[in-house]
């Protein structure tokens, strides 16, 4: 079976038991979809150049094997950090941990979780907190020390979420009460472990102040590595690597923020160029609407370290749980041992 009808089977599974309000939020787009169709068109469309006679004798774990921020892995194709999980799997990020850890991958674990940290981590998979900055940031300080404290080997920055859009569930067409098990205080009490009564109702919202600082009070305060999330613009990546991050993930949110954005794939190379004229360590991951095993080669054709996959998992862990995750793990890595066995190494 094809990456592409495993997805959809997958999708068509998760969509059956899920309520149309959830899964209308997980299928969500920015503005007319554009940006979220013309990413799947752009990575669907990237083209390889085959290189022979190099031998190919390599063993298909060696041939995905990698490294991100040292950390070693068995393939390339990571968990992309999604809200909610707890509506697609009663254990959610905690279950989805489980088969990144049999895949030998890594996942990100977003702000937006409902699980303890240490539940995601008894898995045993590498994994990487995603901080969306609170206004009040005694909170997200309290949050990334406990991330810290509970193993995420990173922090993820995400970056490109500043105005409120249609996939938000606090914008009018989906009620947020309606998340399992409460947005917000109870959530957030639950996960800092702090009283949060005293705190002024728009404590827990975005902050909107965030810049290049942000990377630095991350860094110093935790001791991680920060990875910029949501990274397009050649000038914004230079930045962040002057900044000190320690790597990009060009991402359009899945197409999620800005319907007519720039697609991932397309700015893909002029990321690579701008972070290695500053610092060739620095790694850079691309996200939104990688669906092969063809568009992970080519991704790291252009010189990503990896990349993250979003929707198809989310669908899967609703449809199958762990066995869900772990079969979009499995396929895009299969397809691109089948790719890289093709084509030489193309690694940039
Ligand atoms: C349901 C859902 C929730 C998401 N939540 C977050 C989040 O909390 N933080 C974040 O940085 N990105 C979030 N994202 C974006 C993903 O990390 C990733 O960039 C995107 O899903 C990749 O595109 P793809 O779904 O086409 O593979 C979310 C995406 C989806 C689909």
């Amino acid at each position: 079976m094809t990456t592409t009808a495993l997805f959809e089977q997958l999708e068509a599974e998760a969509r059956a038991g899920l309520p149309a309000h959830v899964a209308g939020y997980v299928a969500a787009t920015a503005g007319a979809g554009q940006c979220h169709a013309e990413g799947l068109r752009d990575w669907a469309a990237a083209r390889l150049v085959p290189r022979v006679l190099q031998g190919v004798s390599r063993t298909d774990e060696q041939l995905a094997a990698t490294t991100v921020l040292g950390t070693p892995l068995r393939t390339p194709v990571l968990l992309a950090p999604m809200a909610q999980q707890v509506a697609a799997h009663p254990r959610g990020e905690a279950e989805a941990a489980r088969a990144v850890a049999a895949a030998g991958s890594l996942l990100g674990v977003s702000t937006n979780t409902a699980v303890p940290f240490d539940a995601v981590a008894q898995a045993g998979a590498p994994w990487w907190y995603q901080v969306y900055v609170l206004r009040d940031r005694s909170l997200t300080g309290l949050l990334v020390d406990r991330a810290a404290a509970a193993g995420a080997s990173a922090l993820v920055l995400t970056v490109d979420t500043t105005a409120l859009t249609q996939v938000d569930p606090a914008a009018a067409s989906i009620e947020p009460t309606a998340w399992p098990p409460g947005p917000g205080r109870e959530r957030l009490t639950a996960l800092t472990g702090a009283d949060l009564a005293d705190r002024d109702a728009g404590a827990a919202t975005p902050a909107l102040d965030v810049d290049l600082a942000t990377i630095g009070w991350l860094a110093e305060r935790t001791g991680l590595p920060v990875v910029v999330k949501g990274v397009l613009h050649p000038d914004d990546a230079r930045a962040c690597a002057q900044a000190g991050a320690a790597g990009v993930v060009v991402s359009t949110h899945g197409g999620r923020r800005l319907g007519e954005s720039v697609t991932s794939a397309a700015a893909l190379p002029g990321v690579v160029a701008a972070v290695r004229s500053v610092d060739p360590a620095v790694e850079v991951y691309a996200d939104s609407g990688v669906r092969s095993g063809a568009a992970v080669a080519w991704a790291l054709a252009q010189g990503a370290r990896a990349v993250f996959v979003g929707r198809p998992a989310w669908w899967g862990l609703a449809a199958r749980g762990a066995d869900g995750v772990a079969a979009v793990l499995d396929a895009l890595t299969a397809e691109l041992v089948t790719t890289l066995r093709q084509c030489g190494d193309v690694r940039a």
